[in-house]
This record gives C-alpha cells, structure tokens and sequence, in this order.
C-alpha cells in the first residue's frame, strides 16, 4: 500500500489525515486544527509540525495551500496572509519538517482527487472545470485529463455586477450576507454564465463543503451545460493533496 500524508491548509483550518494514493481512500480520521491568526508562514508551518507529530509521520507529504503556488513557491496571497508571496514553500516546509513537501494550490489538488476518484473519473476526455466554493471560489480545469495549473477565475470581474466575482458569488458571501439558495444560486448563475461564455467547458464539477446542499442551488445554474456536485466534499483537498506528491 502506498500511504501518504495529505495536508489542506485553508483560511480558518488545517486538516490532514492518511490517504492510500492507489484507491484514494483516507486511512485514518481527519485531524482539524484551527489556522492560527495572523496565518504567517511560520505559525501555519508550526500547526502543520503539530499534524505530522499527531500522525508519528516521516515520508513526503502533499499539501494544498488557497494561493497560486507556481514551482512550490507561493504567488499570491488573496485570503491569507501577505507575508505568503514569494515564499518558498516547498523548501521550508522540507527543511523545518525534515518531509519532502509537494504543494500546489488548493482547487487544484481538489481537481485531481475529483478527477481521479470522484465525479470526474469518467470523464478524462473531457475539458472539465472544477469550483470549490467556500470563502474564496477555487478554480481548476483539466483538458483530456491533463490539469491547466493556478486558474484563479475566482477573481475575474463580473460584466458591471461585481469586480471580483469571489466576493460576490463565494459560498461566504451567501452566509455574509444572509442569501436564500434563490438570491445565492442567481448569483453562481451569472458567475458560471460568465466562465461559459469564456472556456466552453463540458462539464462544471462543484466542490466545497455546500456541495453537499446541491439540490438547493442547482435548480438556479442554468449554463447549458451538466454540472455535478463533487463527490469528495471536504475531503478532496486531503486526498487530492496526498495524490499531487510526485
Ligand atoms: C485564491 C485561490 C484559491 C481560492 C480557494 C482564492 O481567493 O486566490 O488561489 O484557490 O481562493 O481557496
């Protein structure tokens, strides 16, 4: 069995646990630890220590980070920390937990999982794109199975209606601002509208924790085009992050 530890860092947790990377199972229970405020370098690397003692865990580690992390070096810094830019990830990661650390961007490793063993494994011919909602929208495309890295299409402006499409269509904005599925699902309407207009894809795979409420929201997206809720959930970050290690 090839076990790996997968690690999903995100704004409010972090959260790892086993994951056999040939049946994409999760071997253990997932370990939650809170993201510590501010979300430094250092304090989120210290966390991650915690995990990787928690799990008695020597070997390569995946991890997934909400940021565009190019060549294991973080680019861009939308909900964390700015002292993230240009931060050697992968190094430092490596040189203070003593594991060779594979990290890419959250949505990304969330793709692979989804695509691999969850609503996408049948669809590798495909150009699928996939959306975490949750406090930010990740985005993550594959073309015939290959992964087109650091979308970012969380941040694109919509027409006249908003000017970072995140902040208004992100699973946070419908609980910042008390929307109904109706208001909310109108809102990921002209947002998916918007990206069909643009890539042309498939099919949309929607991910995050609120694609378990689906059936609340869906009846309002219509692109012309199939959308599936992803099957992994909450868990895709973890699995899709142990899958990423090369
Ligand atoms: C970030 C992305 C990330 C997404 C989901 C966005 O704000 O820019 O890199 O994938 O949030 O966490």
């Amino acid at each position: 069995m090839n076990e790996i530890l997968g690690i999903d860092i995100g704004g409010t947790g972090i959260k790892g646990a086993m994951v056999d990377v040939d049946t994409g199972e999760m071997l253990t229970e997932r370990l939650r630890m809170l993201t510590p405020q501010p979300a430094t370098p250092t304090a989120v690397l210290s966390v991650v220590k915690k995990l990787i003692t928690h799990f008695e865990y020597e070997g390569e580690i995946g991890v997934g980070f909400p940021a565009v992390v190019r060549h294991g070096v973080v680019r861009s810094a939308a909900n964390v920390d700015d002292g993230w830019i240009n931060y050697l990830a992968e190094a430092e990661f490596e040189r203070v937990t003593g594991c060779p650390t594979t990290m890419l961007n959250d949505a990304d490793v969330a793709g692979i999982a989804e695509m691999k063993f969850g609503a996408g494994r049948e669809h590798s011919d495909k150009t699928v794109m996939i959306f975490t909602l949750g406090t930010g929208i990740g985005s993550c495309m594959f073309v015939n199975g290959s992964i087109v890295p650091n979308l970012e299409l969380g941040h694109i402006a919509l027409y006249d209606i908003a000017a970072d499409a995140e902040k208004w269509a992100a699973s946070s904005a419908r609980k910042r601002e008390g929307l109904s599925w109706k208001a909310w699902g109108k809102r990921l309407n002209a947002y998916f509208h918007a990206i069909e207009r643009y890539f042309s894809p498939d099919l949309l795979i929607i991910g995050g924790g609120v694609s378990r409420k689906f059936h609340k929201f869906n009846k309002y997206i219509n692109i012309g085009i199939p959308i599936l809720p992803a099957e992994m959930r909450n868990h895709a970050g973890i699995i899709g992050a142990a899958l990423a290690v090369k």
